[in-house]
């Protein structure tokens, strides 16, 4: 890429950008990102732990920063209270994208339970091509993900052109380790998950997230019993 409709950094420059706020604060990161694609920026918000921690920061730079989620209509009943519980501490407006095919729907044109039969299909439906369309207009997005999370993510840049969505990805806290989160939770009184303290460190969809047992790797509750450990939105499948 030499230079994009999307922005007026090119992949280069962006990296170089990138390198200069490694080691710096995610707020940094996110005053940055903030002036340079506000109005047309937003973050993605699964109401997760990383996710909360960047909702107290935004909002406090930018108490009417543009949030949005993916409701795949299989959330757990906790992850409907934390946004709730969001939306009165911060007074924000998360906006909802989801798939226009409802579950019954689903189930009537791919068979009952489609997630245990084909969850990559069941991904794109309820979250791929809603978030496609939750960045159609937009020049930049914020994410939680963390280069400890997974192998996958070990390369994480905190600025990079997303070359599947193609727009900017703004990635403020992929540096932190666990405790950062949780320490940064805890000294700002975010809400979060209570999920969390029930051996849920990663929390997706229902049906797809199990809890850990001690010592498993955070993200083994995803899609277990499958190989899949990405459902799309930040690989390049
Ligand atoms: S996933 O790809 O395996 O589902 P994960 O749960 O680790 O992702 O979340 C990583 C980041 O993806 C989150 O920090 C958030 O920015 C974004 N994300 C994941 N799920 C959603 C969702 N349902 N709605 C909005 N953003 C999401
Ligand atoms: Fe479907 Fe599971 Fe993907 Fe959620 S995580 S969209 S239920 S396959």
């Amino acid at each position: 890429m030499s230079s994009t409709t999307k922005t007026r950094w090119t992949e280069e420059e962006l990296k170089k950008i990138s390198e200069k706020y490694e080691g710096k604060g995610p707020e940094d990161v996110l005053r940055w990102a903030l002036g340079e694609f506000s109005p047309n920026i937003t973050l993605a918000c699964s109401f997760g732990a990383e996710d909360v921690v960047l909702v107290d920061m935004l909002v406090k730079i930018k108490p009417d920063a543009n949030i949005f989620y993916l409701d795949t209509d299989v959330f757990f009943k906790e992850t409907y209270d934390v946004r709730d519980r969001l939306i009165e501490k911060y007074h924000i407006l998360p906006v909802k994208f989801s798939s226009p095919l409802s579950l019954e729907e689903q189930a009537e044109k791919y068979g009952d339970k489609l997630w245990e039969k084909d969850p990559s299909l069941c991904c794109k439906i309820r979250k791929i091509e809603p978030l496609t369309k939750a960045l159609e207009d937009r020049d930049a997005w914020i994410t939680g993900i963390r280069r400890e999370q997974a192998p996958t993510r070990a390369n994480t840049a905190i600025i990079e052109w997303d070359k599947k969505f193609k727009l900017v990805k703004i990635n403020p806290i992929a540096g932190w380790k666990t405790k950062d989160v949780w320490d940064y939770i805890t000294k700002n009184n975010v809400p979060y998950n209570v999920l969390h303290d029930k051996n849920y460190p990663s929390i997706g969809c229902e049906p797809c997230t199990r809890p850990v047992a001690e010592g498993e790797d955070p993200r083994a509750g995803r899609w277990a019993g499958f190989k899949k450990t990405e459902c799309g939105l930040h690989d390049e499948g």
